[in-house]
């Protein structure tokens, strides 16, 4: 049975690239057994690390590359293993975030699909850097089958003495749980996880404390994204020099981007973090142009949750700093694509349909506040909007950004001011003539 969903990706490219690393051998099933990993100098990285390396210099190996988590939030990895407390006597936790709910985000997918061991690779690392004998991988409920294909590679990597007991002779002991969530997009933000893997019902936690301190079971646990750690092996193995060679000077390294939409060629790319991202879209290495030779609308660079760019706005580079620049961010890397005849108002009555429906409900803000927007924008999208609606909408956003227990709140809001800022008369269109501006310009139904 085949494991891969048929989503196209860049492997050819990354095969010919010295630089780019993660896709590499995503066109070949051959990957996911541990006897090709191997051979292609697969867990090499772990036995370096194990056998050459103390974990404090792991942890400085990852901080001098520059790796940024890739989770979305683009935390820096190695000052993030730094902050387990040195003295605790608990014991610690490594957790793998295999969530991935973000809107438009299906890399994670791809790695555990494709390369799984490097994933549990990289796991094992930062296992050891941060002085844990046992890592939890924590799977969107949907991938069941990335979550067959991760227990298969991590019963071969049992089977080869890759986990277990006494590592490679080292004296070292790591145990691996691989576990399915229930599929709600709260649980991939990291507290909501905890509590989830915990048994309880998945809703963020209030920090302090940081889950480095006190996480899974009041134990130091550290949370990282698939991607972060399938990264891992590869730094260890090439050395932090390589890795900051790679990017721009802030946002080093290769990056997935998971494009989607009206695009010709969607799929998962892997390419350096400074990336164009009108090239992404327009080059036909990649996206190959808007579907049906269509104009560009407008598009949502880092997954449902992060400010919309139109236009004049792509020529920008893919990185964590100068899509801020730009009004947006990175995120998760889901780069989804709108063509002229899509109307803006009901991308965005589809997004807060679904932030709406994931809010858990912890604070007010956002419980509250998600479902007036919701009430308000179903209202406008229909054409029944009344004047001010916007304004209060603006209002209500305004009210929830940054005064929400997780970051769920901000995420359900940016995207809706960028969207009332960039296509304000789209919004007044609806409200003023009861009916959608873009509909009436294409005459479409
Ligand atoms: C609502 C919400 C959903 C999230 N979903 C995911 C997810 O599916 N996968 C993920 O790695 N991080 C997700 N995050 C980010 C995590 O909280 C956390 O920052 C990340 O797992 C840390 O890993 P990294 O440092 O390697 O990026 C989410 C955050 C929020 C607020
Ligand atoms: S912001 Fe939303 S999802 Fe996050 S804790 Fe508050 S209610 Fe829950």
């Amino acid at each position: 049975m085949s494991f891969y969903s048929p989503v196209r990706t860049n492997a050819s490219e990354v095969a010919e690239s010295d630089r780019l690393h993660l896709l590499k051998y995503a066109e070949d099933p051959n990957q996911c057994s541990i006897d090709t990993y191997v051979q292609r100098g697969g867990y090499g990285a772990w036995r370096k690390a194990l056998t050459s390396m103390k974990p404090e210099e792991v942890i400085t190996a990852i901080k001098d590359s520059g790796l940024r988590g890739r989770g979305g939030a683009g935390f820096p990895t190695g000052m993030k293993w730094g902050f387990v407390p040195k003295d605790s006597p608990k014991p610690r936790y490594l957790i793998c975030n295999a969530d991935e709910s973000e809107p438009g985000t299906c890399k994670d997918r791809v790695i555990m699909e494709r390369d799984p061991h490097a994933m549990i690779e990289g796991m094992a690392i930062a296992a050891y850097a941060i002085g844990s004998h046992l890592m939890f991988v924590y799977i969107r409920g949907e991938f069941a089958h990335c979550a067959d294909q991760v227990e298969k590679a991590m019963n071969e990597a049992y089977a080869q003495g890759q986990l277990g007991k006494n590592i490679h002779g080292s004296g070292y002991d790591l145990d691996m749980i691989v576990h399915t969530g229930g599929g709600a997009y709260i649980c991939g933000e990291e507290t909501a996880l905890l509590n989830s893997l915990e048994g309880l019902r998945g809703m963020s936690r209030i920090r302090p404390p940081f889950p480095a301190v006190a996480g899974l079971y009041g134990c130091p646990t550290i949370v990282n994204n698939v991607e972060s750690l399938a990264s891992v092996p590869h730094i260890i193995n090439r050395g932090a020099d390589w890795y900051r060679s790679l990017g721009t000077e802030k946002s080093a390294g290769s990056k997935l981007f998971s494009l989607s939409g009206h695009i010709k060629q969607p799929g998962n790319y892997e390419v350096e973090l400074g990336f164009s991202l009108k090239t992404l879209i327009y080059d036909p290495k990649y996206g190959g142009g808007i579907l049906d030779d269509k104009k560009l609308k407008g598009v949502i660079p880092g997954g449902a949750s992060t400010p919309l760019l139109t236009p004049d706005m792509i020529e920008v580079g893919l990185d964590y700093e100068s899509l801020p620049e730009k009004g947006s961010m990175l995120g998760s890397g889901a780069v989804i694509v709108f063509h002229e005849e899509t109307c803006i108002v009901w991308v965005i009555q589809r997004l807060i349909h679904f932030f709406r429906h994931e809010s858990c409900g912890k604070c007010t803000p956002c419980h509250e506040g998600t479902a007036w927007l919701e009430k308000l924008i179903n209202r406008v999208e229909s054409g029944k909007g009344e004047e001010g609606d916007i304004e209060k909408i603006d209002d209500i956003c305004s009210n929830i950004l940054g005064r929400t227990v997780c970051p769920l709140g901000d995420a359900a809001v940016m995207p809706i001011q960028s969207a009332i800022e960039l296509y304000r008369d789209e919004w007044e269109h609806h409200i003023r003539h009861g009916k959608c501006l873009v509909k009436s310009q294409f005459g479409l139904k």
